[in-house]
């Protein structure tokens, strides 16, 4: 059969396609892979700092709106809410993550780390005791993300988890300056604290990972 297409049944054509990606509701009325409507809200439990949490919650509620506005743990700060910040890390199953970039529903049975369970302001964990001491913030609302980051960062190294500044990927890593950079790149401070967050960042590492 001839391809009979003229150009204006072409550009109708996609034109109708743009309207049907960008008409409002388009994504509600999609279909799941066995063609039912996928729901709108679900169950979900999962630990969070060692209490049982279970929610029912929108399907496109993140991890970070999840723990700030349905649990109220406020500590995990909202910052650019796009992956670019940092502030908003937590940590799930000992790993650290951007939890603005994670669907809440995607964590069934996880067990979630915030600032809140490191410490409490009577009995600090030390990562959070040494950016007291350093004075390792300003304004202080990228600090819970670079805590919980720093925390994690310190696991990694004793894990022997490489990082992209390794010569050798398969040596075990060590903390120094360049990996401390590496592996803290993700969180930004707009104030500029970072001479002093690297301060307390080293102070814990010289003590837990006898670094030089
Ligand atoms: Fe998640 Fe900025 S708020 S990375
Ligand atoms: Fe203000 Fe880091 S202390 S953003």
């Amino acid at each position: 059969m001839a391809f009979n297409t003229t150009r204006r049944a072409m550009l109708a054509g996609s034109g109708a396609a743009v309207a049907l990606t960008q008409a409002p509701g388009a994504h509600a009325q999609s279909t799941g892979a066995g063609g039912g409507t996928p729901p709108s809200s679900m169950p979900v439990s999962f630990t969070v700092n060692g209490t049982a949490a279970e929610l029912e919650l929108d399907t496109r509620v993140t991890l970070l709106d999840a723990l700030r506005e349905h649990l109220e743990l406020t500590g995990t700060k909202k910052g650019c809410d796009h992956g670019q910040c940092g502030a908003c890390t937590v940590m799930v199953n000992g790993t650290r993550i951007n939890s603005c970039l994670s669907l809440a529903v995607q964590h069934q049975g996880d067990e979630i780390t915030t600032i809140e369970g490191l410490g409490t302001p009577e009995d600090l964990h030390p990562m959070q005791a040494a950016f007291v001491k350093h004075d390792g913030y300003q304004c202080g609302y990228c600090t819970p993300g670079q805590i919980c980051s720093a925390v994690a960062t310190l696991a990694e190294i004793r894990a022997g988890i490489p990082s992209h500044v390794q010569g050798d990927i398969t040596a075990a890593p060590v903390f120094n300056a360049a990996e401390l950079r590496e592996r803290m790149s993700g969180n930004i401070c707009r104030c500029g604290a970072y001479s002093n967050i690297v301060e307390a960042i080293t102070e814990v590492a010289n003590s837990d990972l006898g670094a030089a």
